[in-house]
């Protein structure tokens, strides 16, 4: 759309430029013509003058000539001086010679040479404009007597004329000026009336044919040329009301017949829950596409990351809005002037909306409060949480403007609000003290500690308060909601009802439950399958020089909450306890780096690569390596392409709220087999029991289970993934939308009522 619009400027601006050109040219011809004429008319005046003054010199001239030179000078001297423009005379004797002069025109008396023996010779006047004396000079030599045959001399009369010049220059300038206001006119009016007439109301109608399709907009744009569309835009929009409606028919068949959860059955409760008009709006930090120029042209990328694994199908699938910060170098570029625009690029199916936000606002709300205060305590992973006042200012001030942007789209319609993770942990009070009608849920994609850690946060009570403003509070895990129930309980004053796991403050009910988050089946995405894919396996082990006949895969943001160095180490040693594996076995770590403004990370990253060297340099030989450390951000492709081709995977996080590579990987094993070395500290271990689970600071134990994996038989293999394979398949993300959605939905209306049984409960 944007490449589109970009277009339709362009083909505007060159109709304008056109147009001013033709102008603009034509204006120049004229404008050098009449310049020209005038000066010619400026020259004329100058001749009739010298012709004047010439006829009055001519009689005493005459008698002058008769003379001999000297009594000829004396007669003439006094005559001959001229007066401002008027340079002076010359009288010449018919051969040539200089008679008489007055002072200006002595000093170049040698250049009338010419023109005075052209007028003696063929007894005419001879008129020309020569520069001399530094100066244009108009000159007029008269035969004397005028009328005869053979003259007995010529009479030169000289004007300075630099004045036409100066006054032809003066002209051009003004001519200019005019020049430059018409085509700045003619372009302005050309692009008005281009923009006006065509532009905006195709503009409109492109922006209501979006909307029409992406969001179900339903009255057809003001200012279109309804004259020329005939009503055809409320007949489009009542016939895609009527296939609408249909397909919600189809849809509640679809959604009643399958087992598995899919898009379409996610599509058809989404309109179930949506109903009467509501519209679907995301809110998170993260957005689902951010825009990187690339060799000078804008790129999408999808930023790595659990929330985007997980929302982005889902939009997809049910439409809506998401707004989300804008970090991308060329995120501008790309979004409208309200910072709009349809994803994913090539098949529009909802709207993003960027946030833009200061860099001392990213700075505080996100690398600060976010990441350096929240993430580690909730993490609890050995990183001290630092929590600083104006870090603090800045959380509020970006989760007002989250909120400003959320209400801004809404309007007065009426919206369900799903608000993501701990950057935006105040916006559903926010969103709630504007619009109380609202529907909103939070859903928190990291872990929620105890209270005694919890207590450590400064602004404790002000963050619960922010997050009790939502209808429904999500996490991954029980164990999750728990701790946050009993947070809030020695926090605020408000009533924890621990039967139906709500909390009531100040008469606003919040229900808690968890929603363990999983990932869309790779069959739906653009990614390869079958030839072509083992074409890309080989290309990449070539690529990489990956040898190892046993292959092991680890995917991550670089974040030290990922267990990577306690990985690596398990890693050395296996290598160590088993030489037989030596040459055997590689490991490609996928490592995306990430939060690398903060130097905890940058020194994290170096931990990583300094600890990947020494082991290298540990077994490395010439033709092997253990570890193949792939620093850098990697698209979906190469993701599922390692993910398909590792014989395991390897996912060791110290702690974490779910962890989605691992149901990745074993989404990734059509083929059934395939090994899931998984930390007990991530959330995604209560469901994956047939993973090898494994403490990661055990390095003992952690390694032994590598050794299990790489020896278990492959019936025990393909039993293990079957289940694991079953789990994911029957527990994908659109189930875990579909029962945000139920929960959300009846949450609002369920104020202290047993909970809602419409819940699609998760298959063991
Ligand atoms: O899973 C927690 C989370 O913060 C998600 O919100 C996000 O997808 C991921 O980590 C990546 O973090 P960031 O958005 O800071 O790159």
């Amino acid at each position: 759309m944007i490449a589109n619009t970009r277009r339709r400027f362009s083909r505007s601006m060159r109709l304008s430029l056109f147009i001013a050109a033709v102008i603009g040219i034509a204006t120049v011809l004229f404008a050098r013509h009449q310049v020209e004429t005038e000066r010619q008319n400026d020259l004329e005046d100058v001749a009739r003058r010298a012709h004047a003054l010439g006829q009055q010199l001519g009689a005493p001239a005459r008698r002058a000539l008769d003379q001999p030179d000297a009594a000829a000078r004396e007669l003439l001297r006094p005559q001959l001086e001229g007066y401002r423009r008027l340079l002076g005379y010359a009288v010449f004797r018919a051969d040539g010679r200089l008679l008489a002069a007055g002072k200006a025109v002595a000093e170049f008396a040698e250049k009338l040479e010419a023109p005075v023996r052209a007028a003696a010779a063929g007894a005419k006047e001879q008129i020309l404009v020569l520069r001399a004396a530094g100066m244009p000079v108009h000159l007029l030599a008269l035969p004397l007597p005028e009328a005869a045959d053979h003259p007995k001399g010529v009479l030169v009369v000289a004007h300075d004329v630099s004045y036409i010049d100066e006054r032809a220059i003066g002209r051009l300038v003004q001519y200019g000026v005019w020049i430059v206001i018409v085509t700045l006119l003619a372009i302005m009016l050309v692009a008005g009336t281009t923009w006006f007439s065509y532009e905006r109301p195709l503009k409109r109608l492109a922006d209501w044919m979006r909307r029409l399709r992406v969001e179900g907009a339903p009255e057809a744009p003001p200012g279109l040329p309804s004259a020329l569309l005939h009503g055809e835009t409320d007949r489009l929009a009542a016939s895609f009301r009527a296939a609408r409606s249909t397909g919600r028919t189809l849809s509640q068949q679809v959604l009643h017949s399958e087992q598995v959860w899919s898009s379409e059955r996610l599509r058809a409760h989404a309109v179930a829950a949506l109903d009467g008009g509501h519209q679907l709006v995301v809110a998170s930090n993260r957005e689902p596409y951010m825009h990187q120029f690339r060799n000078g042209r804008p790129q999408a990328i999808v930023p790595a990351g659990g929330l985007v694994t997980a929302l982005d199908p889902v939009l997809q699938a049910c439409g809506g809005l998401w707004v989300a910060h804008g970090v991308g170098d060329a995120d501008r570029e790309t979004a409208d002037a309200a910072g709009r625009l349809t994803v994913p690029q090539d098949d529009a199916r909802y709207t993003l909306k960027r946030v833009w936000l200061t860099r001392e606002e990213e700075q505080g709300y996100y690398y600060g409060f976010s990441n350096e205060g929240l993430w580690p305590l909730c993490h609890l992973a050995h990183e001290r949480p630092v929590f600083r006042a104006a870090d603090w200012e800045h959380y509020q001030r970006a989760n007002r403007r989250f909120a400003d942007a959320v209400l801004a789209e809404i309007g007065s319609g009426k919206a369900l609000v799903l608000v993501q993770d701990y950057h935006l942990a105040l916006l559903p009070r926010l969103l709630k003290e504007a619009r109380p009608d609202l529907s909103v849920g939070l859903f928190w994609h990291i872990p929620w500690p105890n209270p005694d850690a919890f207590r450590i946060c400064p602004w404790a009570a002000d963050v619960l308060n922010g997050m009790l403003g939502a209808d429904l509070i999500g996490f991954h895990l029980q164990q999750y909601c728990n701790n946050f129930l009993d947070t809030v309980d020695r926090t605020l004053e408000s009533r924890v009802d621990w039967s139906h796991f709500t909390v009531d403050l100040r008469g606003h009910a919040s229900s808690v439950r968890p929603f363990p988050i999983s990932v869309q089946p790779w069959s739906e995405r653009k990614v390869p399958h079958g030839d072509a894919l083992a074409g890309q396996i080989a290309d990449l082990r070539t690529q990489h020089k990956i040898t190892g006949q046993y292959l092991a895969v680890g995917v991550d943001r670089l974040d030290y909450t990922k267990g990577l160095a306690e990985r690596f180490r398990a890693i050395d040693r296996f290598l160590e306890n088993n030489p037989q594996q030596r040459e055997r076995f590689s490991f490609v770590e996928l490592g995306a780096p990430s939060r690398t403004h903060l130097r905890r990370y940058r020194d994290y990253i170096a931990e990583i690569e300094a600890l990947t060297d020494e082991i290298n340099w540990k077994y490395q030989t010439d033709k092997w390596r253990p570890i193949h450390f792939l620093e850098a951000h990697h698209d979906a492709k190469t993701v599922h392409a390692f993910l398909s081709m590792a014989r395991m995977c390897i996912v060791s996080s110290l702690h974490d709220g779910m962890n989605l590579v691992a149901k990745e990987y074993v989404a990734a094993q059509t083929g059934g087999d395939g090994v899931l070395v998984l930390s007990e500290f991530a959330g995604a271990a209560r469901e994956l029991a047939d993973a090898l689970i494994v403490n990661p600071y055990d390095i003992d134990r952690f390694a032994e289970a590598i050794r299990h994996g790489v020896e278990m038989n492959e019936t025990e293999r393909r039993a293990r993934m079957a289940r694991m394979t079953r789990q994911v398949d029957e527990n994908n993300v659109y189930r875990w939308a579909a029962n945000f959605l139920t929960e959300l939905t009846a949450a609002k209306t369920r104020t202290g009522e047993t909970p809602s049984t419409a819940r699609f409960e998760i298959a063991q």
